[in-house]
C-alpha cells in the first residue's frame, strides 16, 4: 500500500505486530533493553498527509493558504519534527528548547509559532529577529512586543490568544478570556491601536490529560471568528488575516483520548468546522492549525518487558519496566500482550494488575486488565503513548530515558532507525551534576 492511502486500524495493526517482532529479534529490545519506544513512520506520514487533505479541498481556490504545525510539546523529538515538517508540518513551540528543536530539524522561522505563555524578552527579541510567528497572551506581553517593535524591524506576524471559553466561573489559565467583562472592548482597543497584530489564536483548554470534544473546539473558534470579524469592522479594513486554531482533537476517531488505530477524525472535525464556521474558508483568513495528540499519539507505543509477575492479595500483578512515569496519564489507553518472542501471546484472557518500575502507587498502570497471562519474559506494549508518552517521561527514582525507534514495515522486512539513543547511567550521573560534585562541601 502506498504511504499516499488512508490508514486503518488493520494496517495499523499488522505493521506494530510485525514491528514487536522485529523488534526481540534484532534486539532493538531485550533482556538487557527491556523498554523502548517504538514509532510507526508510515502512520506518521499517513496521518499528516490526512490532516493536511482534511483541509485543503476547504480553503478557496487562490485564498490565503492552511499552515499546520506540530505542538512539540506532545512529541519533543527533532526527528520527528522532520518527518512532519517533510510533510509540510511545520512546529508550534513554547519554549526556548522547543524553538531550538525546531530549528535543528530545520523548521524555518516562517514555519514556527511561538506562544507560551511566560515568553522571556529574550525569546520574544530572538523570535522577533529571525521571523518566527507569535502569540501573545496579555497586555504585558503585548507592551514588550510595542517596544521590541520600536527596537528593530520584523518579519514575524503576530497574534493574540484568546480562551473563548473562559471568563466568569472559569479562569483561564493562559490567553485572554472572552468570557471576562470588557475583554471584546479590551481586545477590540488592543488591535486597533497596533495594526500589525494579525491573528487571532483560539485556544480551547488545556489538555495535557486528554482529548477535547471537536464540537467544543469549533464552538470556540466561532467565537473567536466572530471576535474577528467585530475587529476587522471596527478597522475598516480586513486586519485580522489569520486564525490560529490551536489543537486538541483525539488520536482516534472513536475512543476517545487514545487512539483506536484508525487515526484522527480530520476530516470530521473540518467538516464540522466548515458547517459551522463557513467564512472562516471563503478566502479571507489564512489557518493555522497546531495538532500534537491526534497526529502522534496512535502512532507509539511502548514495548516493556515483564520483569516479575507477583500473586498479591488474591490478584495477579505483572510488573513491567513501563508504568505511568513514562506512558503519561491513563485514558483509555490499549494494551497488547506479546510472548517472550514478541508473537502475539495466545490462551485466555484474565484479569491482571500492571505496575511498572517507579517506586510510588500512581505507577500502577492498569488495574483488573484482561488480557492474557502474562509471564516472565513476555513483552507488554502500551499503545498511543507516542504523544505525552515516552519522548517525555518524569525521571522518577533516576529511571533513565528508554531508547526510541521508528521503524518501517515493508516487503524486505522490518527496518529501525535511532531516533534517540537510550539514556546510559554515566549520561544521567553527568546530567545530574556530576561536574560540580564537590561544589556543596568546598565551593561555599
Ligand atoms: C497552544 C496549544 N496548541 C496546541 C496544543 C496541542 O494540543 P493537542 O496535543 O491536544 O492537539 C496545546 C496543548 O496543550 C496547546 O497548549
Amino acid at each position: 500500500m502506498s504511504e499516499a492511502a488512508p490508514d486503518g486500524p488493520v494496517e495499523g495493526e499488522l505493521r506494530r505486530e510485525r514491528a514487536v517482532r522485529a523488534a526481540v529479534a534484532q534486539g532493538i529490545v531485550g533482556e538487557e533493553r527491556p523498554l523502548a519506544g517504538l514509532l510507526d513512520v508510515t502512520g506518521i506520514r499517513r496521518t499528516a498527509r490526512a490532516l493536511r487533505s482534511a483541509f485543503a479541498p476547504l480553503v478557496a481556490t487562490g485564498g490565503p493558504s492552511v499552515r499546520h504545525t506540530f505542538a512539540v510539546r506532545a512529541t519533543p523529538l527533532v526527528p520527528v519534527l522532520r518527518l512532519l515538517y517533510e510533510d509540510r508540518i511545520g512546529a508550534e513551540v513554547a519554549s526556548a528548547a522547543e524553538l531550538a528543536l525546531a530549528r535543528a530539524a530545520g523548521v524555518q522561522p516562517g514555519d514556527t509559532v511561538l506562544d507560551s505563555p511566560t515568553k522571556t524578552v529574550a525569546e520574544l527579541r530572538e523570535a522577533l529577529g529571525s521571523g518566527v510567528l507569535v502569540d501573545a497572551d496579555d497586555a504585558q506581553e503585548l507592551a514588550r512586543l510595542d517596544a521590541l517593535r520600536e527596537e528593530a524591524a520584523t518579519t514575524s506576524t503576530c497574534g493574540l490568544r484568546v480562551d473563548p471559553h473562559a471568563g466568569k466561573g472559569r479562569p483561564a489559565v493562559f490567553g485572554v478570556p472572552l468570557g471576562d467583562e470588557g475583554a471584546r472592548e479590551w481586545i477590540t482597543a488592543a488591535f486597533a491601536a497596533r495594526p500589525w497584530l494579525t491573528r487571532l489564536h483560539a485556544h480551547s483548554e488545556v489538555r495535557d490529560g486528554g482529548a477535547v470534544a471537536p464540537e467544543r473546539l469549533v464552538e470556540g473558534v466561532r467565537k473567536v471568528y466572530e471576535l474577528a470579524e467585530e475587529i476587522n469592522a471596527a478597522a475598516g479594513r480586513q486586519q485580522v488575516d489569520a486564525l490560529a486554531l490551536g489543537g486538541g482533537l483525539a488520536a482516534g476517531a472513536c475512543e476517545g483520548d487514545a487512539g483506536d488505530g484508525g487515526g484522527a477524525d480530520f476530516a470530521g472535525y473540518a467538516a464540522l468546522l466548515k458547517e459551522t464556521v463557513p467564512g472562516l474558508f471563503d478566502g479571507r483568513y489564512a489557518l493555522v492549525t497546531g495538532f500534537g495528540r491526534s497526529l502522534l499519539a496512535g502512532h507509539g507505543l511502548l514495548l516493556a518487558r515483564v520483569e516479575y509477575v507477583r500473586a498479591m492479595g488474591g490478584r495477579r500483578l505483572a510488573v513491567t519496566h513501563a508504568g505511568t512515569r513514562i506512558a503519561g496519564p491513563r485514558h483509555g489507553r490499549r494494551l497488547a500482550a506479546y510472548d517472550a518472542q514478541g508473537r502475539p501471546k495466545e490462551g485466555p484472557v484474565l484479569a491482571q494488575d500492571l505496575a511498572g518500575p517507579a517506586q510510588f502507587d500512581g505507577e500502577l498502570l492498569a488495574s483488573e486488565v484482561e488480557l492474557p497471562e502474562l509471564e516472565q519474559g513476555d513483552w507488554l506494549a502500551v499503545l498511543d503513548t507516542g504523544a505525552y508518552g515516552f519522548a517525555r517521561h518524569h525521571a522518577y527514582d533516576s529511571l533513565t530515558r528508554p531508547g526510541i525507534h521508528g521503524f518501517a514495515a515493508g516487503a524486505e522486512g522490518v527496518r529501525f532507525a535511532t531516533v534517540r539513543g537510550a539514556q546510559t547511567p554515566a549520561e544521567f550521573v553527568a546530567e545530574s551534576g556530576a561536574a560540580h560534585t564537590r561544589a556543596l562541601t568546598d565551593d561555599l
